[in-house]
Parts: structure tokens; C-alpha cells; sequence
């Protein structure tokens, strides 16, 4: 049996790319394999939320991980700090991790661009803490989107290294991985090509979102003046549009708005009202058992409990056996 495993930084609510990213693949794969899911709170430190936020993100990402689908009975549900062996486990992996290497990573740079008075130690060594998530259960499959890429490959080599080093074929290679085949980026309704959080919130469609509020960010979204001749190419906002509704909506939908763009015959009002109509279908039965799980305290309580349990019996083998690997044994 396969080893899946993959996490969400608490930052506020999950959105589409969020569910199409990698929440699907979770519900998915529960079914088949071996699966430990966390919210990875201490890799949101690197932003600096108050305690209260923090706490409140954690527990609605905990809610919307059941509410989207994900099933305790079946998978591990944790938050990342009740394990705290992930951190001794980053501590070792980074030995063997070059800062330069670290300096190189996309995602670390766009952070040095966009929060330059805010450059932790924590943003440089993030790749490191989440090959250790990753490693620590020992996972074969890691469900992601697009943007991950980048730290699926340094934990692959990281645990490569790691084998080579102590000459022991310890930790498997994960792979990222998305149900069908390749790993997805879904598109913001801002016209920025990836829907996320810190961008934009209207460019954010939220699984707690209500249908009212789904509509007025879809009808808002940006368009252009449309195509004027035919075959056109598509302007970004425009492609966003009709990738959003490849997400959510039939292929008949999408194929008629498709006809309607090449023939320059098309209203982004009225791909719009359908596009939001598909939105609230997709979102509703998450967003009332969102509404539902938030009432029910003890029971979340009761997840995050057990999860951890499960968690910290996996990690504390892998523990076990790298300590023993590296030379860290009692006397
Ligand atoms: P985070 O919290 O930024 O995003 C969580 C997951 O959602 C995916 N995602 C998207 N996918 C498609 N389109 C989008 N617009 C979009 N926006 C977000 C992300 O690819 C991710 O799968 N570093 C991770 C959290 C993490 C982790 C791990 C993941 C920590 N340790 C171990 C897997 C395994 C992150 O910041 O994701």
C-alpha cells in the first residue's frame, strides 16, 4: 500500500486552487492508500499571525478538510505542531542541505520580493521542513499543485543525499502528484494566473464562501472587450475564465462559451452568471458542512486528537530508525 501525504499552511480559509490543488486528490486516494494529511501550522510562522489567528486558521482548515471530504476514519488528519518530531527531523536532513541551494528556490525569492523586511530564517529553510513532513511518514506520493513542484524535487534529492551519505536506502523518492496526470495551477478571477490568499481575496473563490458571495466575485471578475475577429487569442483574465470553468462546470458548458468566443459572439455577463451558477453547485454541499462541522466542537477536538496520536507512532519509528542510521544511539 501506497504512502500519501501532504499539508496546507493555515493562512485563512481554503480556496478552488487550494481543492483542486490538492484536496481532491486527498479524498480520492484515502480510498486506496496510506494517507496522512496536516495543516502545517509551523510552516505559516514565517508570516507572523497572532496566536488568535493562527489558532481560528488551524481549526477552520481542520473543518474543511472533513467538510471537502476527507474522512478521519479512513485517513490521518493532523496539525503539523502535535508532531513535533518533524522538527528533529529537519534539524537532521538540514546537515546535509547547502544554503546556496536554499537561496535558488523560486518560491523564496518571490518571498524576498514581496516581504523584504520580513526575511526569516524560517522562509530559507521552509523546503527543508517540508521534505522532513514528507519524509517523516515515509510517503511515496505527495498530492500538490503546480507551485510545489519546485520542493518536491529538493526532497527528493534531499532524501537521495541522505541515502547516499549514510549509504543506506532509507527514504523513498516521493513523487508530486495530482489525480489524472499532470499537476494543476488554477488561475485567479483577478486575472493573475494562480488563484491564491496573498494576492487578491476577491480573487479568491473560498469553500466557505456562500452562494451570494460566489456571484458577486464571479460577476466581478476581469474580462476584456472581447474578440473581435475569429480565432483570436484568448488575454489572460479571459483564459482564466474558461479554465475556472473547466474546473466546475460540464463539458457541454464549456464547449458552448468556447463556440461563442471563436465565433465573437460571446457575453462574459452570461459566462459569467453560468460560471458563478457551477461555483455555487460545486462549493454548496462543502460549504453546508462547513457550516454544520463548525458547531460541533468536541468532535474536531476529537480528530485533531486521534490524528496526532496516529501521526507522532509514524514519526517516532522513522525517528527511531534515523537516529539509529546517523550514529545517535543510547549508550
Ligand atoms: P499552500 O498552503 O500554499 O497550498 C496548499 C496546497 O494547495 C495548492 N495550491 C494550488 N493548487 C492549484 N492552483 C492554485 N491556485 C493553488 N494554490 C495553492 C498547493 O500546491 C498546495 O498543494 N508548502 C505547502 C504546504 C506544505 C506541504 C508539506 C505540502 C508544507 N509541508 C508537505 C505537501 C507536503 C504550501 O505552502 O501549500
Amino acid at each position: 500500500m501506497d504512502r500519501v501525504n501532504s499539508g496546507i499552511r493555515p493562512t485563512g480559509f481554503l480556496h478552488l486552487g487550494n481543492y483542486f490543488g490538492a484536496l481532491r486528490n486527498f479524498i480520492k486516494m484515502q480510498e486506496e492508500n496510506e494517507c496522512f494529511f496536516f495543516i502545517a501550522d509551523y510552516h505559516s510562522l514565517t508570516t507572523h499571525p497572532t496566536p488568535l489567528d493562527l489558532q481560528s486558521n488551524v481549526r477552520n482548515i481542520l473543518i474543511e478538510y472533513i467538510a471537502a471530504g476527507l474522512d478521519p476514519e479512513k485517513a490521518t488528519i493532523y496539525v503539523q505542531s502535535d508532531v513535533p518530531q518533524v522538527c528533529e527531523l529537519s534539524l537532521l536532513l538540514s546537515m546535509n542541505v547547502y544554503v546556496g541551494e536554499l537561496q535558488r528556490v523560486a518560491s523564496f525569492k518571490e518571498k524576498v520580493r514581496r516581504q523584504p523586511d520580513n526575511v526569516n530564517a524560517g522562509l530559507l529553510t521552509y523546503p527543508v521542513l517540508m521534505a522532513a513532513d514528507i519524509l517523516l511518514h515515509r510517503a511515496d506520493k505527495v498530492p500538490v499543485g503546480k507551485d510545489q513542484e519546485q520542493h518536491l524535487e529538493m526532497t527528493r534529492d534531499f532524501a537521495q543525499r541522505f541515502n547516499r551519505i549514510y549509504k543506506h536506502e532509507y527514504f523513498k523518492l516521493p513523487v508530486a502528484y495530482n489525480f489524472g496526470s499532470e499537476l494543476v495551477k488554477i488561475p485567479g478571477l483577478d486575472g493573475s494566473t494562480k488563484m491564491s490568499k496573498s494576492d487578491n481575496e476577491n480573487s479568491c473563490i473560498y469553500l466557505a464562501d456562500a452562494p451570494d458571495v460566489i456571484r458577486k466575485k464571479v460577476m466581478k471578475a476581469v474580462s476584456d472587450s472581447g474578440p473581435t475577429e475569429p480565432g483570436q487569442p484568448k488575454t489572460q483574465a479571459v483564459e482564466n475564465l474558461f479554465q475556472l470553468m473547466k474546473a466546475v462546470s460540464s463539458p457541454d458548458t464549456l464547449q458552448y462559451f468556447e463556440e461563442q468566443y471563436q465565433n465573437c459572439a460571446i457575453r462574459y455577463g452570461d459566462m459569467k452568471k453560468q460560471l458563478a451558477a457551477d461555483m455555487t453547485a460545486f462549493v454548496q454541499p462543502v460549504y453546508e458542512r462547513i457550516l454544520e462541522l463548525r458547531e460541533k466542537d468536541d468532535y474536531i477536538r476529537k480528530v485533531a486528537r486521534e490524528g496526532a496520536e496516529r501521526a507522532r507512532e509514524s514519526a517516532a519509528k522513522t525517528i527511531k530508525e534515523v537516529r539509529e542510521i546517523i550514529g545517535i544511539k543510547p549508550f
